[in-house]
């Protein structure tokens, strides 16, 4: 068993390019290998035995927890009788026609149509194309550009990628390219003027959403993208009366919204989903992750009817849509998606979220925001996260150099707990499978606590 441990881990470092990790340091044995073996709930478990309390749910996706026999079963049994069959030319499968119709007897009022991809990152490639071939349709071929947010998250892709507000996705990738362009982060924490109200600082990032689409020429301009919660850029909700803001600028201007609800669809704000959460009114949504719990690999993008009609009436003009992938609609994971949404419902797990998430994040703030080094304490429904800060009172940030964010989470996991450093800034990310217990959630702020006064004993 040890000769097999070893054999492993020699393969990883010389075989196994691995996503978002330290290339060199990785393959020189300089950072963990971890053989994930099984899960159950809300743990996962190692080759080593070693159990953790996954407070990040895998990627945040994993809602339904680790180890449901019902999507595993529903996988097996769509694998024996059909494993795949391509969607192309009206083809489809039970599962892939059955799941369409729950996503959108689910989705916020006015969506239409769920056209299936594999990843978050090729939903959002289909949504620019979409936004494209609408325009081209309505015969304004000038109206392409895309105003996405600094710090928003959208993929990885050569476009998706471009979406994305990091600096990490674009550092050497020669990224962002155009039409994409960047907006104010609805960051009211990092806010530069702190004398500003939520309410205002809101209205500052539409007067800059706003400025930037007259600067650009308002037929230029045809969607502005946005998760309901910034995810990966930092676990932030919108200030107060950002989405209200944001979408009276979009509708002056005629510009869609596209709502990347990767991280938010499917209950892990406490409401199906985050459009409906914020009073957004989207022309496009982005699923992914919950939309399987990450069982298999689906997403999709789910078309408004007013967008429908016009994409419908370029069929009649060019033909069929040139788009689309080998595995659209995969009935393997269509019939993941299936078992997965059915057991959202029977589990109650959107009330979980609501419910168990407002639990954890006043556990969370109570043993934390008192801190001298919590800046904040924030999230909604199960996601949540704390921002640290070298002082408190100025909000001055520690340098990167320091790497506070990975200390702290390595520091949670040395107590049993997977919490995420999430990559621009020092903040502990958590977003747990929706059936945390209260419970579990107190380990978690446990840890959370023992690993705050470890590091900071530290610096
Ligand atoms: C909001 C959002 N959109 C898109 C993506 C990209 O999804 P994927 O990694 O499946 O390509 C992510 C991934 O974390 C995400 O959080």
């Amino acid at each position: 068993m040890t000769d097999r441990s070893n054999e492993l881990t020699a393969w990883d470092r010389d075989h196994f390019f691995h996503p978002s990790t330290h290339m060199a340091a990785h393959a020189r044995g300089d950072t963990p290998t971890r053989v994930v073996t099984g899960g159950e709930g809300v743990y996962i478990v190692d080759r080593d035995g070693r159990r953790s309390l996954d407070a990040f749910a895998g990627l945040y996706c994993v809602n339904v927890g680790y180890g449901r026999r019902q999507i595993a079963d529903a996988i097996a049994e769509q694998a024996g009788k059909l494993a795949y069959y391509h969607a192309y030319v009206g083809h489809g499968t039970e599962a892939s026609v059955t799941l369409s119709k729950m996503i959108i007897d689910r989705a916020p009022q006015g969506m239409s149509r769920v056209y299936f991809g594999l990843s978050g990152s090729d939903a959002n490639e289909t949504n620019i194309k979409l936004v494209w071939y609408y325009n081209n349709v309505l015969g304004r071929p000038e109206k392409k550009k895309i105003i996405s947010r600094w710090r928003g998250y959208h993929g990885s892709g050569v476009m998706t990628g471009s979406l994305t507000g990091l600096e990490l996705f674009h550092k050497a990738f020669d990224l962002p390219r155009p039409p994409i362009l960047h907006t104010e982060a609805p960051y009211y924490f990092r806010r530069a003027d702190r004398s500003m109200t939520e309410e205002q600082f809101s209205q500052h990032c539409a007067d800059k959403l706003e400025e930037m689409i007259l600067a650009e020429g308002p037929d230029t301009v045809a969607a502005f993208i946005g998760e309901p919660v910034l995810g990966t850029g930092g676990i932030v909700p919108p200030p107060a009366g950002y989405w209200e803001k944001i979408q009276a600028v979009l509708a002056k201007y005629d510009v869609l919204l596209i709502a990347d609800e990767v991280v938010t669809g499917f209950g892990r704000l406490g409401s199906m989903f985050g459009s409906d959460h914020y009073g957004m009114k989207p022309d496009l949504i982005t699923i992914a992750k919950g939309l399987t719990s990450a069982y298999a690999p689906l997403s999709g993008t789910i078309v408004s009817e007013r967008m429908w009609r016009v994409l419908e009436k370029g069929s009649d003009q060019m033909g069929p849509i040139g788009h689309g992938w080998t595995y659209s609609a995969h009935p393997i994971c269509a019939a993941a998606g299936v078992a997965n949404l059915a057991l959202i419902d029977e589990m109650g797990l959107v009330d979980n979220a609501r419910e168990t998430g407002a639990y954890f994040r006043a556990a969370l703030a109570e043993a934390l925001a008192g801190h001298r080094l919590v800046g904040e304490v924030r999230g909604e429904g199960l996601m949540a996260a704390v921002e640290f800060v070298e002082d408190k009172d100025d909000r001055r940030f520690f340098p990167a150099e320091a790497k506070v964010g990975p200390r702290l989470s390595a520091a949670m996991l040395e107590r049993g707990v997977i919490a995420r450093a999430m990559p621009q800034g020092d903040i502990l990310g958590f977003a747990p499978p929706l059936c945390l217990t209260r419970e579990e959630a107190d380990t978690v702020v446990a840890a959370a606590l023992g690993a705050v006064k470890a590091v900071a004993a530290e610096l």
